[in-house]
């Protein structure tokens, strides 16, 4: 129910000041030890997810938590995107900002077929980098980016501006 879900999502936790001063961070750590909890929200992403979607992609290393768990529950295969130096063969590679500091991510050579719809799961929308870069990884590929789908949306950061048409859908937004 609509009930449990917000009670999922209030176990989210806000941290002043991390990981840098004047950042409000948004820790989940308690809502992904909590066994109904996360059952609740895996499967509200599922729902937003929708149908018409070939694969699941995901950032380590939270959203792979979030991606192999809605992967098995609906049948789909997850592209694992990485953080730098990881693989020993990479279709592509990307440096994008980050809400503090910088960052580059690759995508695994065979990670998707030309065509293939594919759906972008993550823990947290903020500045949006981190998922346009996936984005862009992914259509360098060949595929084609369905949507977004997040648990929680910053949305004084402005993320969604990054993605363009995308549509974004976000449990909650903060
Ligand atoms: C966090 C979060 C998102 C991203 C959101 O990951 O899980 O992937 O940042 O920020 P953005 O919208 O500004 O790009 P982080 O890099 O902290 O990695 P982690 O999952 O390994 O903790
Ligand atoms: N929480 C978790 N991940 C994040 C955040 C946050 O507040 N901001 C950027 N990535």
């Amino acid at each position: 129910s609509g009930s449990e879900l917000d009670r999922a999502l209030d176990l989210i936790v806000e941290i002043p000041d991390f990981p840098e001063p004047g950042v409000l961070f948004r820790d989940l750590t308690p809502l992904f030890g909590d066994a109904k909890a996360f059952a609740r929200v895996i499967e509200a992403l599922g729902e937003e997810v929708g149908d018409g979607v070939d694969r699941l992609a995901a950032v380590e290393a939270r959203g792979f938590v979030l991606a192999a768990a809605l992967g098995y529950a609906r049948g789909l295969g997850v592209a694992l995107v990485r953080k730098p130096g990881k693989l020993p063969d990479v279709a592509g590679r990307v440096d994008y900002a980050l809400e503090y500091g910088t960052a580059t991510l690759e995508l695994p050579t065979g990670s998707v077929r030309e065509g293939e719809r594919v759906a972008i799961v993550d823990d947290v929308l903020a500045t949006g980098g981190t998922v346009a870069a996936t984005a862009e990884l992914l259509r360098s590929a060949g595929a084609v980016v369905t949507g977004v789908s997040v648990v929680l949306e910053l949305e004084s950061l402005n993320g969604r501006s990054l993605l363009g048409a995308v549509p974004v859908h976000a449990l909650r937004a903060v």
